[in-house]
């Protein structure tokens, strides 16, 4: 399987040549002076104790300590030779909820049948257990007996399943050799998706309900409806769906995000990567403008599931691809609800989907597209949340204005409305109408001179102040005079496909990342312009390079990704770099999450992961006393060996063992619980 890509290590780069503030190379090292003035109550965000008086009152930069504080003592880097567990500080515990292939209670006779990881993977187990590669993830409560009405005990936990390792699946070292079938593609296919549970607290402990009504797979078979100004479009038509507004399925769900209206948002990032076709079919119709900036190739990203099923062959089904790199709206509380791509939000490979609600009910939803200097969006409704009718907002995200940032030097930025018949989106430069802009939405970002970032994946939004924030993992890809030596992957690219650095993204050959926040004018959610700082460089304080050493005040990391603010505004930061502590993470570690302080910077390392995986995915029960964090692909290392790195969570736990109890057979992604042991909110 050697030729495998991992989805998060796509290759593909902006090729719009976009200059991204080429005037502006000075080094950005300060911070900048946010908006003052009023700050309104968050509609739906719990207060957490926070005196808005005293926010809006004076010289405030930034979001305010944490209600509560951050109390724990953080845990050592996890470095070579790692261990293959999960570590957290004294006094917390942390055990695992459910692992891929354990039943998700779906109602039926499977409700408490798990999959035994010592065999192949099979589509009828996988529908009723949890989906591979456990990703972003939200907890929805139940009504109950805590604060507001609102149940700490009970709730649907939804999860998104981002990809598969296809060895694990076909339990096969040698996927890259083997023939495909259409049955190994679519036990793949039926690990991709969202899975939701529901969770109740039993005895003290917060465990899977089996059987509830509630349980439910959402796959990449799943018949999704399509609305918005793309729905039934001609690039949507196939032969299969002549109306071009009925999908079959999502794929690569990677982070997430959730509505005031309790709905789930997943979101497909890196679809292009399923895709492939011959290299006779491909030579004899090579790839359009618009493939070619979604990054479509004949091989993919190595799944090969277009030697079996011909909807991936690109060249056989021309239109397929666009029906993929959707935000897809779902509600779990509805177990026969269709899932819905709401395409006004544009298509390119979305990281997840975070919403920020107003004082006056606008809402807005910031979205990240992954990929080396691609851009940051926000969609603004054209309607106010109705607060006291959930129905009534339910296609509250077919209609409003999808916007893309640019980001000033000055620390100013504007968003720019990817709107049709505007800024030369138009017939003449192949945008037929608002269908085709959101379809295009990279290529039309590229005309209004976006800013092009250094992977802009998890936006957390502050639960009072509603200052964005958002990870820029890294870029390789950027710095017109990069050091051989300053390389992650080692990959040689023309000087010409990179742009400089800029006040926004401002390191070259930047393999830790950084944090960026914005704050936007007059504290309106649908405000056209913002200003912005650089929150944490992230580097690692002894490496050699001065320009990578970073500005962490506390715990080294590198490549953030997950983000999330709890109820008191704590900012927890998750990491995606390769896991296995070694390299450039020799210092930091393998991956890991970390609390900072908004105001004062300050990051404490607070989990560590097995090895060779990724955390990411993160929320909590409304009192903060139980979290939730996802460990994705433990062992990968793409050679079709897993086993040798990780055999987590089947052994090598220091917990509760799986609930499926299976024999050590291959390592898989988990959803952990965090619990304090004193019953205290987590952080604190
Ligand atoms: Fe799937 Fe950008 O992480
Ligand atoms: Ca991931
Ligand atoms: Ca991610
Ligand atoms: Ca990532």
């Amino acid at each position: 399987m050697s030729s495998m890509q991992h989805p998060d290590n796509d290759l593909t780069i902006n090729p719009s040549g976009n200059e991204s503030i080429r005037d502006v190379m000075d080094r950005f090292t300060g911070r900048r002076n946010f908006i003052k003035g009023s700050l309104a109550t968050a509609t739906f965000a719990s207060l957490g104790g926070f005196s808005l008086e005293s926010l809006a009152n004076g010289a405030y930069t930034g979001s305010p300590s944490p209600a509560g504080g951050i109390g724990f003592t953080g845990v050592p880097a996890n470095i070579a030779p790692m261990t293959d567990g999960i570590t957290v500080p004294s006094g917390y515990t942390a055990r695992v909820l459910i692992a891929w292939g354990d039943a998700i209670g779906k109602t039926g006779p499977d409700a408490n049948t798990h999959w035994n990881p010592a065999t192949a993977m099979t589509t009828a187990r996988q529908l009723t257990t949890w989906g591979a590669h456990n990703d972003g993830m939200h907890l929805f409560p139940f009504p109950g007996t805590g604060a507001a009405g609102i149940a700490n005990d009970r709730g649907l936990l939804v999860s998104n399943h981002e990809y598969v390792d296809p060895g694990l699946v076909a339990h096969t070292t040698t996927y890259g050799t083997d023939v495909i079938t259409k049955a190994m593609v679519n036990a793949q296919i039926a690990g991709h998706g969202v899975s939701v549970i529901e969770v109740r607290k039993v005895g003290g402990e917060m465990k899977v309900q089996r059987p509830s009504a509630f349980a439910r797979r959402i796959t990449g078979a799943t018949p999704c409806k399509v609305s918005g100004p793309a729905a039934g479009h001609a690039l949507l038509k196939t032969a299969a769906d002549p109306s071009g507004t009925t999908v079959l399925g999502t794929l690569n769900n990677c982070a997430n995000g959730y509505t005031p209206w309790g709905t789930y948002l997943t979101c497909e990032e890196n679809f292009n990567g399923y895709f492939g076709t011959t290299a006779a079919k491909l030579a004899a119709q090579p790839l359009t403008a618009l493939e070619n900036r979604y990054g479509m190739s004949a091989g993919g990203f190595g799944y090969r599931w277009h030697e079996a099923d011909p909807r991936f062959d690109f060249r056989d089904t021309p239109n397929e691809p666009n029906r993929f790199g959707w935000v897809v709206e779902i509600d779990p509380w509805n177990p026969n609800s269709v899932p819905v791509k709401r395409t006004a939000l544009g298509r390119f490979k979305h990281e997840g989907a975070w919403t920020s609600v107003g004082a006056d009910n606008k809402v807005a939803v910031y979205m990240g597209d992954d990929e080396r200097n691609d851009y940051m969006y926000k969609f603004v409704c054209a309607k106010k949340m109705d607060t006291k009718n959930r129905a009534a907002n339910r296609d509250l995200l077919d209609s409003g204005t999808l916007y893309v940032a640019r980001f000033n030097a000055d620390g100013s930025g504007q968003w720019l409305p990817l709107v049709w018949g505007q800024n030369g989106l138009t017939a003449e430069n192949g945008f037929a109408d608002q269908g085709e802009v959101v379809i295009k939405a990279r290529q039309a970002a590229d005309r209004l001179g976006a800013t092009m970032m250094d992977r802009p994946e998890w936006v957390a939004v502050h639960p009072v102040t509603r200052e964005v924030y958002l990870t820029l993992t890294n870029n390789n890809r950027r710095g017109t005079a990069p050091a051989s030596s300053n390389k992650i992957d080692g990959t040689t690219v023309a000087a010409s496909a990179r742009p400089p650095v800029d006040a926004t993204n401002p390191r070259r050959d930047n393999r830790y990342g950084h944090i960026l926040r914005w704050t936007e004018t007059g504290g309106d959610v649908a405000a056209t312009t913002f200003q912005w700082d650089i929150f944490v460089e992230c580097g690692d304080k002894l490496n050699a390079n001065a320009h990578l050493q970073g500005n962490i005040i506390g715990d080294d990391l590198g490549a953030p990704d997950g983000l999330w603010f709890d109820k008191d505004g704590r900012l927890w930061i998750q990491t995606d770099q390769v896991g296995n502590a070694t390299g450039d993470f020799v210092n930091i570690g393998g991956n890991a999450m970390f609390c900072a302080d908004p105001a004062t910077r300050q990051i404490t390392r607070f989990l560590t992961s097995p090895r060779n995986c990724e955390v990411t995915g993160v929320t909590s029960t409304p009192d903060g006393k139980v979290m939730f964090v996802n460990i994705q692909h433990p062992g990968e290392d793409w050679s079709g060996s897993f086993t040798s790195n990780s055999t987590w969570p089947d052994s090598g736990f220091n917990g509760p063992t799986t609930q499926s109890g299976n024999a050590v057979a291959k390592p898989r992604s988990a959803t952990v619980v965090i619990t304090k042991d004193d019953g205290g909110v987590i952080g604190t």
